[in-house]
């Protein structure tokens, strides 16, 4: 009797932008960031199989907007890590989506990230994180920061990284059903020279953190309020509820609410379902 290999299962979590800044732009048009990034135990669900030839599936209640076509992240990573032969190595790929696409928390670069790992597992490849994270780079600048899933301080382009002992929180994820484009965000900026993020505070509290993000900013909300409206009203809604902080994250359109506890955190949940039945609304915890 053989035995069928259990398969490789990851997730892929959601990422979270608790402050960006722009600082500049290079000569190619990128920005340059500097961004405090952590994670949520919210995320798309990825499993790893041998097979033969390259097959990707898309179940998951979000994943009606996402066709397995040859642009998916998961597909690009998976030719960029094979040498354009996933085919040859094969591999059956079932990707459970339940990240909004498009939505400033990274669920293309996360799926992206887990691709590269999963497959580098899978075909007993022995890249090192930082061949996985060049490879990334070429895929997004955010797939390095979700290859490393630890709370993190992004600089440059959002490569250059540095781990960030923070407490965690309980929070609440909120997005309006608009897909925003980053590029479009990025190009209403007005200003391409802020100020780099603050000195971190010296306490692992969360009220010192709340209070420090609170003097931060995200450079890039005005913008994408000015390019869709309905990142503003999800900003209001949160604030209706006990959220201690609220802000978007990346280049929205998803916003979060940190609260003072899960208790908090779900009546914050209840509360924007109540009063908006068709935006997505998950809430739980960061987490590295
Ligand atoms: O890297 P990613 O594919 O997510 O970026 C999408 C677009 O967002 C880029 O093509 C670029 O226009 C913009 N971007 C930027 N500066 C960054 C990251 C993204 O201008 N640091």
């Amino acid at each position: 009797m053989t035995i069928a290999p259990s398969p490789i299962r990851i997730m892929a979590r959601a990422k979270i932008n608790l402050a960006l800044h722009v600082t500049g732009v290079r000569d190619d048009g990128y920005h340059l960031l500097d961004s405090l990034v952590t994670f949520a135990d919210i995320g798309d669900e990825l499993q790893f199989l041998s097979g033969d030839g390259f097959e990707l599936s898309i179940t998951g209640p979000e994943g009606n907007s996402l066709a397995s076509e040859d642009d998916n992240l998961i597909t690009k990573a998976a030719h960029l890590l094979s040498d354009g032969d996933a085919a040859s190595f094969g591999a059956s790929i079932e990707l459970q989506k339940y990240l909004p696409v498009a939505s400033g928390i990274g669920g293309g670069s996360a799926d992206a990230a887990a691709t590269l790992i999963g497959l580098n597992q899978l075909w007993g490849l022995s890249k090192t994180r930082e061949e996985l994270s060049d490879i990334g780079l070429q895929l997004g600048a955010d797939v390095p920061m979700c290859l490393a899933g630890y709370s993190l301080r992004a600089r440059g382009i959002g490569e250059t990284l540095s781990p960030v002992k923070l407490p965690m929180f309980s929070i609440v994820l909120v997005n309006p059903r608009v897909e925003v484009s980053t590029p479009k965000v990025f190009s209403q900026l007005h200003r391409k020279d802020n100020l780099a993020l603050d000195e971190f505070p010296d306490a692992d509290d969360q009220a010192s953190w709340i209070n420090w993000l609170a003097a931060q900013r995200n450079d890039l909300q005005a913008p994408a309020c000015d390019v869709a409206p309905q990142v503003n009203a999800c900003l209001e809604t949160l604030r209706e509820t006990d959220a201690l902080f609220v802000r978007m994250s990346g280049s929205g359109a998803t916003c979060f609410g940190i609260y003072a506890n899960d208790a908090a955190a779900l009546r914050g949940k209840s509360y924007i379902r109540d009063t908006q039945a068709h935006w997505w609304v998950k809430s739980g915890r960061t987490v590295g």
